[in-house]
């Protein structure tokens, strides 16, 4: 089959992925590759957003979030995996762009203002670069003239701005790009085993690169249900972190449901509950680790799919520069005949 739409989505490369990603979009982007040409950015300019000191340790997580989309099965095949700052275009383009967007409607974006929040960066302090990170966000969409951007609910004002700025271009001068629509998956993001957001800063997140012995550890000090004190009080299984967790990776419904019923009436004690989802996580995870282990063991390979990648989405981004620049009138024939 023709795939004749593309696709853009991918992440910031401050560490590790865990089973939250996987829940809320690595699941979907491995299904979506046989339907689109998908283009996975390991967006490296947004750390620089608040993670300034930082900067060392780019090299390795950049190799890190790589792994991570190898191992759950993003196929190089199918996909491109490639590194944001390689593609010179895309900063172009994304000059472009700032033209096209006003400072004040940067500054009412509310991930950006709940991205300040959380960093402590007040209005005085709010580099240039920060605030316009959503146009470079909108560029890298773009620069593939991707129709379909599959995110998270916390990227939608960033996929508004993007609109916008396809609009304007297109209503400045002519029909040049799609206007992006974003696929937001079914899954909401899992929480922590502490029930808060899971994050790495929280510590509070299962990583797909865990042992197995990480994994029974951090299931063991998962919240379950804070009103239950003794296994055969009726628990709650709504608002319950394991139950989060089976939902999410437990193969076989009929059964989870079953599961709910006794925890509801108190027949199943949080600790043979725990166990279950020790074994399903394992059983999820196993097939991951064992493939992560070959592509660590083969950096060489990892440069390769990452180089092959970097080539494949520049060279679409070349061709929408030249799109943006003809529309422009940026193309100098009348000079360089
Ligand atoms: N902002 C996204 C995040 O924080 C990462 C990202 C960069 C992105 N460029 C993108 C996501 C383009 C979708 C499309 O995770």
């Amino acid at each position: 089959m023709e795939r004749t739409k593309n696709i853009l989505t991918g992440d910031r490369p401050t560490g590790s992925l865990h089973i939250g990603h996987y829940a809320g979009s690595l699941e979907n982007r491995v299904k979506l590759q046989d339907e689109y040409k998908c283009f996975f950015i390991i967006a490296d300019f947004q750390v620089l957003t608040d993670h300034l000191s930082e900067t060392k340790r780019i090299s390795e997580n950049i190799k890190e979030i790589a792994i991570d989309y190898l191992s759950v099965g993003i196929n190089p095949q199918k996909s491109s995996i490639f590194i944001q700052s390689l593609i010179p275009e895309i900063t172009e383009l994304a000059m472009y762009f700032s033209m096209l967007v006003s400072v004040p409607r940067l500054q009412r974006n509310p991930t950006v203002k709940e991205e300040m929040r959380v960093a402590k960066i007040g209005k005085k302090e709010l580099s240039l670069g920060f605030l316009s990170y959503p146009v470079s966000q909108a560029a890298d969409i773009l620069s593939v003239r991707a129709s379909l951007v599959p995110v998270g609910q916390d990227q939608l004002p960033h996929m508004e701005q993007t609109k916008e700025i396809a609009r304007s271009f297109n209503r400045f001068f002519g029909e040049t790009f799609p206007v992006p629509e974003a696929l937001l998956s079914n899954f909401p993001r899992l929480p922590g085993i502490d029930g808060q957001k899971m994050s790495k800063s929280r510590k509070n997140a299962i990583y797909l690169k865990d042992s197995s012995v990480d994994v029974a550890r951090k299931v063991m000090q998962s919240y379950t249900d804070p009103l239950r004190i003794h296994a055969t009080d009726p628990g709650h299984t709504r608002g319950n972190v394991v139950f989060s967790y089976l939902d999410a990776f437990y193969q076989d419904k009929k059964e989870l449901r079953e599961l709910k019923n006794k925890y509801r009436k108190g027949k199943i004690g949080d600790v043979a509950l725990k166990k279950i989802l020790i074994e399903t996580l394992n059983i999820f995870l196993e097939p991951i680790r064992q493939k992560r282990k070959e592509f660590e063991s083969n950096p060489k390979l990892i440069k390769e799919i990452l180089e092959i990648g970097t080539e494949e989405a520049r060279k679409e981004a070349k061709q929408t520069l030249s799109f943006v620049k003809d529309a422009m009138g940026f193309n100098f024939t009348r000079i360089f005949k």
